[in-house]
């Protein structure tokens, strides 16, 4: 009963890893390394290569009587997409076809795949539910919905899991998001606080919001990690194809955001306010009733202790990984 985990030394991947290990499941991670981190991947195996690679996959699966899969391994950054969409059509979908059909020869059957609320777009309501359409607006939410559709064409069973943000660092500081590999608001920020050769920005205080910033639902990756036990679970006691969000249900404007940062940090956080960013929806957070219903997940972290993590890995980790 192994699972591999494609993309388990990036961010959310390698917080999962833990959290298997943790639950005595036998893991063996597959990663380019091209954005992510050796040093992240902790008393597991770890081979360094592509998902895309038929041969390499169908001999991990063989070797390591691989049952199911989680898999991170995609490109993620939404203003990247809209520059070089064919290098995110390939990595993210052609690479993930390619990754099932060796799946499929080797009757892998359970797959839990990391979706995004992006595929929502600007939902017309939120919390938003999963049966709203999706309306991506970026080429990185179209490559997520390509894979969730193509899934559920599929026999093998799978758990599309539409993350919100993932934030924050895990309980004992050992792992955390590394600012220089990720475009995600909560390095950014902490960057802003740690590093005053850096400029940050923010992307536009001019939209539909109280605040006119963007409003998004931050999610503890330590609790999102938690989910991809709970899918797992789930399709091991024979559950079928299932699309489901995995979020706090609270939406944060990206000045709450910094405003609590500045408590947290007791200083400001440096900022200028740039163009809005194409891609980027107004305002999205969570109805995560379905994830409580289906796999009996619920988020137990608040934006202070993302926040406070976050922090605390920043400032002790100043160079990240390196
Ligand atoms: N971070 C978020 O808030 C967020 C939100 C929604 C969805 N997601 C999705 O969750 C997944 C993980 O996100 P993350 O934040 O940990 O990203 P990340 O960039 O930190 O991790 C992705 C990992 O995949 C590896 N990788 C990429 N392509 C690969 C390939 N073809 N073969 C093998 N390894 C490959 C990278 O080297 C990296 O280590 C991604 O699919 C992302 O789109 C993330």
């Amino acid at each position: 009963m192994t699972v591999l985990v494609t993309g388990g030394a990036g961010y959310i991947g390698a917080h999962t890893v833990r959290a298997l290990r943790a639950a005595d499941r036998e893991v063996v991670v597959l990663d380019t390394l091209e954005r992510g981190n050796r040093q992240a991947v902790v008393d597991t195996e770890l081979i360094v290569g592509d998902t895309a690679d038929q041969r390499l996959v169908a001999k991990i699966c063989k070797d390591f009587k691989i049952t199911s899969v989680i898999h991170f391994a995609a490109y993620k950054a939404v203003g990247e997409s809209m520059i070089k969409p064919e290098m995110y059509w390939s990595n993210n979908v052609a690479s993930t076809e390619k990754l099932l059909a060796v799946l499929a020869e080797n009757k892998v059957d359970k797959f839990v795949f990391s979706s995004s609320a992006a595929v929502y777009g600007t939902p017309k309501s939120v919390p938003v539910t999963e049966s709203a359409s999706a309306a991506p607006e970026s080429v990185y939410a179209e490559t997520k919905l390509a894979v969730e559709k193509y899934l559920g064409t599929l026999t093998l069973n799978s758990v599309s899991l539409r993350y919100f943000n993932a934030a924050g660092a895990s309980s004992d500081n050992k792992i955390g998001e590394d600012w220089s590999a990720s475009q995600n608001l909560i390095p950014q920020v902490m960057r802003a606080l740690l590093d005053s050769a850096f400029k940050f920005e923010i992307y536009g205080n001019d939209y539909d919001t109280p605040d006119g910033t963007c409003i998004r639902d931050y999610i503890h990756v330590e609790d999102l990690a938690m989910a991809h036990l709970k899918a797992l679970e789930y399709l091991e006691s024979g559950g079928r194809t299932l699309v489901c969000n995995i979020g706090t249900g609270q939406g944060t404007s990206v000045t709450q955001l910094i405003d609590l940062t500045e408590k947290i940090a007791n200083r400001k956080v440096p900022f200028t306010v740039a163009a809005r960013r194409s891609g980027d929806p107004v305002s999205v957070y969570a109805d995560a009733s379905l994830a409580d219903r289906t796999l009996g997940w619920q988020s137990t972290r608040s934006l202070h202790n993302i926040l406070e993590s976050a922090y605390t890995w920043h400032s002790t980790h100043p160079n990240g990984y390196r």
